[in-house]
């Protein structure tokens, strides 16, 4: 039995419209359900729903085989798992943003709310500029109007959140997409399932999934 820990949201919906498409896992999970475990005896392979920063975490332990997950949670992980395939879904983007400035001129923030703390450090580290990091679960945009922070560093998908809420995007971190990770045992053990299974979720990803095999993430 193939176990594969999918994100829940987003990427569980994008997964499952990708999975319409192909012959053999198509009508396994049922999204508008409350289940969390979806089997097929027959195809021999088991979802389960999860929180998407516990994914990772599942996969890194072998209680799954693979994984399906955005780029920004690996990126803030520090389980370690073999990223195989780009499903070129779910693309949004890391930004810093704040309130808009009538100059035009990024301000120089000092505190900066964010829920990848990882990805905010790295990004400043890189730039020699000091900050402080503070660590938000959600609704972090509340976070430079209440003054809080001075900034945010968060994903974007539609930019709706950032309009309704007069803060604008300073600069782009980077893009970000659904990625399909594959525990490394699970990846020499249960090989050939792993291949058939990302083979076929390749086969309907637009322009065909992109294989980064033994890219470790994380670390
Ligand atoms: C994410 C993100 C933004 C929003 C961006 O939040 O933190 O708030 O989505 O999407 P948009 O650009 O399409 O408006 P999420 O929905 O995950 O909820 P959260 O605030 O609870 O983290």
């Amino acid at each position: 039995m193939l176990k594969i820990a999918v994100a829940k949201g987003r990427v569980a919906e994008k997964l499952n419209a990708l999975l319409m498409d192909t012959r053999d896992y198509k009508d396994i999970m049922d999204l508008n359900s409350r289940k969390l475990v979806f089997v097929s005896e027959e195809k021999e392979i088991v979802f389960f729903l999860v929180k998407p920063s516990d994914v990772p975490v599942y996969v890194g332990c072998g209680a799954a085989d693979v994984g399906i997950v955005g780029k920004d949670v690996l990126m803030e992980s520090k389980s370690s798992a073999y990223e195989i395939m780009d499903l070129k879904t779910c693309k949004c983007r890391i930004v810093l943003a704040g309130p808009s400035e009538k100059s035009g001129v990024r301000p120089i923030v000092r505190k900066i709310a964010t829920k990848y703390p990882r990805i905010a450090s790295e990004y400043f580290n890189k730039k020699s500029e000091p900050v402080e990091i503070i660590k938000l679960d959600g609704s972090i945009e509340l976070a430079p109007i209440v003054g809080l922070s001075d900034a945010i560093v968060d994903i974007v998908e539609s930019g709706n959140t950032l309009r309704e809420n007069g803060l604008i995007v300073y600069e782009n971190i980077c893009d970000i997409t659904a990625r399909m990770i594959a525990n490394k045992v699970s990846y020499k053990m249960k090989n050939k399932s792993i291949s058939i299974f990302a083979s076929a979720v390749s086969d309907v990803v637009e322009g065909g999934g992109t294989c980064a095999q033994n890219v470790v993430m994380g670390g």
